[in-house]
C-alpha cells in the first residue's frame, strides 16, 4: 500500500464550550504556518487540512522516537462548537469522523457537552484520542520558548508541578474511565484496541501539539488504513445546507473519497434523493481576496479528503447529514439515484400494524433508531419531520403506550405541536438517539402508573372508623358522629361493623365544617351514616369498615403499590374480617 492511494484521515474536536478546541485547532495551524514549509495548511470549508511533510516537521523527533513515519497525505481537521445548543452539528462532526479528538480543561474535568461528545462517540463507534488541555495553568508549571512536546517539557518541570500535573490528569481520566472508557497516558499504553490515549495538550503554548498530531497518525495508520484507501468513488456527507448570497441553496460537503468536478452530475441521498448538476464547486478564497468580498472562489475540481462548498440547482430540499455521490455519466447518475432509493425503501417501515412511530433525519440515524427501538412494535420509521397526518397515524393506535411520535433531530412546527397537544399526543424529541430510547422507556413507566392510578380510582378504599365517644351529632337519619379516620375514606361507601355486616352509607364527610370528599388517616372528621339509629345499629366507640368487594379487594391487592402502609394494614383487617362470613372473599 503506497502513500499515494491514502486520504487525509477526517478528524473531528469535540468537547464542552470554552474547554480550547478552536484554540488548540489554531494553534496547530498557526505552529504549521509558523513552520514556514511549502504545503500550507488549506482552509477547505468546516475543515482546515494539515498536510504530511508539516506534520513531519513538527513531530519529528517524536515520530523517531517511536519509529514510524507519516503514510498519509496529512489530516483534515473539523472543528464543532461546544455548545450545548450545537449538539446537531457535533454529532454531524462525530459521524463523519473517522477520529475525534475530545478536548477536555484539565481544571473543570467532565461537564455536560463532554458527557454528550462521548455518548455521540460511542453511538458512532469513531475511535478517539483525549486532549487534556490547558495543561499550562498547572501550579508551578512553566513552558519553553518553542513549543515542546509534552514529554520534554514534563521532563523539564519541577516535581512541585509534576505532582501537581499527575493529581489534575488522572482526575479527569478517572471521571472518563466512569463513563465506560479505559484510558491512560499516551505514552504508557501497551495495546491501544483497548485503552483511549489521553495526551496532555496547551492551546496557549502548543505543548503536546506535536504528540497529539503523532497519535492521530499513528493511530490512523495502524487502524484505520482500509477506510483510508482512496477509490474513484466520490463519496461525501453533508455537513451543512445553507443561503449563499448570489448562490441561492448551497451545501458545505465534507468529501471522502473521489474527485468531485465541475459539471458532474450530484446524487443527494436522503428523503427525497434527487439528481442534479454541479454549477461551482467553491472554496474559501484566500485571505487577501477576503477582504475585496470575495469570500469564496471557484475551482474546477476537489479531492477527497475536503471540505467543499458545492452550488447546484434544486438543493433546497437536501437534509443535513445526507450521503452524497457524484458521477459524469447519466446513466451512473440514474442508478445512483435508484440506489439511494431503494436503500430509503430499505430503511423506511411503513406498516397499518399497531405500533411506535418514529422519525428521524437520515437513513443511518432512522436504522440506529430501528435497531435501538427493537424490542416495541413499529408502526412506521420514516425520514422527515412529523405532519398533522403523523400524530393523527399515532392516536389511531389503540394502545396508550403507542400514543407517542418520536422523533429524532428534525425541527417540528408550531401547528404539528398544537395538533399533538389537542389529541394528547406525546412527541418525543431529541438530538441525541440514547436519549431517545430513555426517555421512552420512562414515558411508558408513566403511562402505567397513571393506568394503575385511574384503574383505583372508582374503588372503595379501605378505610376503618372509630366513632368517637360524645360525639354524636345526630342519632338518625342521617346519623352524624365524629370519627377518627385510619386508611382512606370516601364519600358514597358503605360501612360494616364486625359480627353485624352493613350497618349504612357514608353520605357526606365534613372537616372543620366544610364538606369534604375524603378523609385521611389520623383525621377527625363528622361522618354523616344513612342507616343506622346510633344506640341500637351503632353505639360510641364503635370501629366501622369499608365495605370492600372481592373484585375490589383484588385489584388492590395486585397495585399494592399504590397503597400506603396504613391502607395495606386496614385491607388485611377487612380480609379477615370479611372471610368470616364469606370464605370465598378475595379469591
Ligand atoms: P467553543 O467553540 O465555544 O465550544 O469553545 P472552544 O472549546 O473552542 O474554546 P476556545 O478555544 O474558544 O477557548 C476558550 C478560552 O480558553 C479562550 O479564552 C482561550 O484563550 C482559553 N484557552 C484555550 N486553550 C487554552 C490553554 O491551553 N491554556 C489556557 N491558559 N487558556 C486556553
Ligand atoms: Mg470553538
Amino acid at each position: 500500500m503506497t502513500a499515494q492511494n491514502l486520504r487525509q484521515p477526517i478528524v473531528t474536536i469535540m468537547g464542552h464550550v470554552d474547554h480550547g478546541k478552536t484554540t488548540l485547532l489554531d494553534k496547530i495551524r498557526t505552529t504549521t504556518v509558523a513552520q514556514k514549509e511549502p504545503g500550507q495548511i488549506t482552509q477547505a470549508i468546516g475543515a482546515s487540512i494539515i498536510p504530511k511533510n508539516v506534520i513531519e516537521k513538527i513531530c519529528g523527533k517524536l515520530l523517531q522516537k517511536f519509529k514510524f513515519s507519516v503514510n498519509v497525505p496529512g489530516l483534515l481537521f473539523i472543528d464543532t462548537p461546544g455548545h450545548e445548543a450545537f449538539t446537531t452539528l457535533r454529532r454531524r462532526g462525530g459521524a463523519i469522523a473517522d477520529l475525534a479528538v475530545l478536548v477536555v480543561d484539565i481544571a473543570e474535568g467532565l461537564k455536560p457537552q463532554t458527557i454528550e461528545s462521548l455518548e455521540i462517540l460511542k453511538g458512532s463507534k469513531t475511535p478517539f484520542v483525549i486532549a487534556v488541555n490547558k495543561i499550562d495553568r498547572i501550579q508551578g508549571w512553566r513552558a519553553d520558548e518553542k513549543p515542546l512536546s509534552f514529554l520534554e517539557s514534563f521532563q523539564n518541570q519541577s516535581s512541585f508541578a509534576q505532582r501537581a500535573f499527575d493529581e489534575s490528569f488522572y482526575k479527569v481520566l478517572e471521571q472518563i474511565s466512569r463513563h465506560g472508557f479505559g484510558c491512560d497516558r499516551y505514552d504508557r499504553i501497551n495495546d491501544f484496541t483497548k485503552t483511549i490515549a489521553a495526551v496532555p495538550t496547551s492551546g496557549k503554548t502548543g505543548e503536546g501539539v506535536p504528540d497529539l498530531l503523532a497519535m492521530l497518525i499513528g493511530l490512523s495508520q495502524a487502524f484505520l488504513k482500509k477506510q483510508l484507501l482512496l477509490t474513484e468513488n466520490v463519496q461525501g456527507s453533508v455537513l451543512e445546507v445553507k443561503e449563499a448570497t448570489g448562490l441561492g441553496t448551497t451545501l458545505d460537503v465534507i468529501l471522502y473519497d473521489g474527485t468531485l468536478k465541475k459539471g458532474d452530475y450530484l446524487v443527494v441521498g436522503g428523503k427525497v434523493p434527487l439528481v442534479t448538476r454541479i454549477k461551482a464547486l467553491l472554496e474559501p478564497a484566500p485571505l487577501k481576496e477576503m477582504r475585496v468580498e470575495k469570500k469564496f472562489q471557484p475551482v474546477e475540481e476537489v479531492r477527497a479528503a475536503t471540505g467543499v462548498k458545492i452550488s447546484a440547482p434544486g438543493l433546497e430540499s437536501v437534509i443535513a447529514g445526507s450521503p452524497i455521490r457524484a458521477t459524469k455519466s447519466m446513466e451512473e447518475a440514474k442508478k445512483m439515484f435508484a440506489e439511494f432509493q431503494k436503500e430509503l425503501q430499505k430503511a423506511e417501515i411503513v406498516t397499518e400494524n399497531e405500533g411506535l412511530i418514529i422519525k428521524s433525519d437520515t437513513i443511518g440515524s432512522l436504522e440506529a433508531m430501528e435497531v435501538l427501538f427493537k424490542e416495541f412494535p413499529v408502526k412506521e420509521a420514516t425520514l422527515g419531520s412529523p405532519s398533522k397526518e403523523t400524530i393523527l397515524r399515532a392516536e389511531a393506535n389503540k394502545d396508550p403506550f403507542h400514543k407517542i411520535v418520536i422523533v429524532f433531530n428534525l425541527p417540528i412546527s408550531d401547528e404539528v405541536r398544537k395538533v399533538a397537544k389537542d389529541r394528547k399526543i406525546n412527541v418525543l424529541e431529541s438530538n441525541i438517539i440514547y436519549h431517545l430510547h430513555e426517555e421512552y422507556v420512562k414515558w411508558r413507566e408513566s403511562v402505567a402508573e397513571e393506568m394503575r392510578k385511574k384503574e383505583l380510582e372508582g374503588v372503595t378504599k379501605p378505610a376503618k372508623l372509630r366513632l368517637l365517644p360524645g360525639y354524636v351529632f345526630r342519632a338518625s337519619n342521617p346519623a352524624v358522629i365524629g370519627s377518627e379516620i385510619t386508611g382512606l375514606l370516601r364519600a358514597g361507601c358503605s360501612l360494616i361493623k364486625p359480627e353485624k355486616g352493613v350497618v349504612g352509607k357514608v353520605m357526606q364527610i365534613q372537616k372543620e365544617g366544610k364538606t369534604v370528599l375524603e378523609a385521611k388517616s389520623g383525621e377527625r372528621v363528622a361522618v354523616s351514616i344513612e342507616g343506622p339509629v346510633v344506640g341500637r345499629q351503632i353505639v360510641e366507640g364503635d370501629i366501622l369498615y369499608t365495605d370492600v368487594t372481592t373484585e375490589e379487594y383484588k385489584k388492590m391487592k395486585k397495585l399494592s403499590t399504590f397503597l400506603s402502609d396504613t391502607e395495606k394494614h386496614v385491607l388485611q383487617e377487612i380480609f379477615e374480617l370479611k372471610r368470616k362470613t364469606d370464605p370465598r372473599f378475595g379469591l
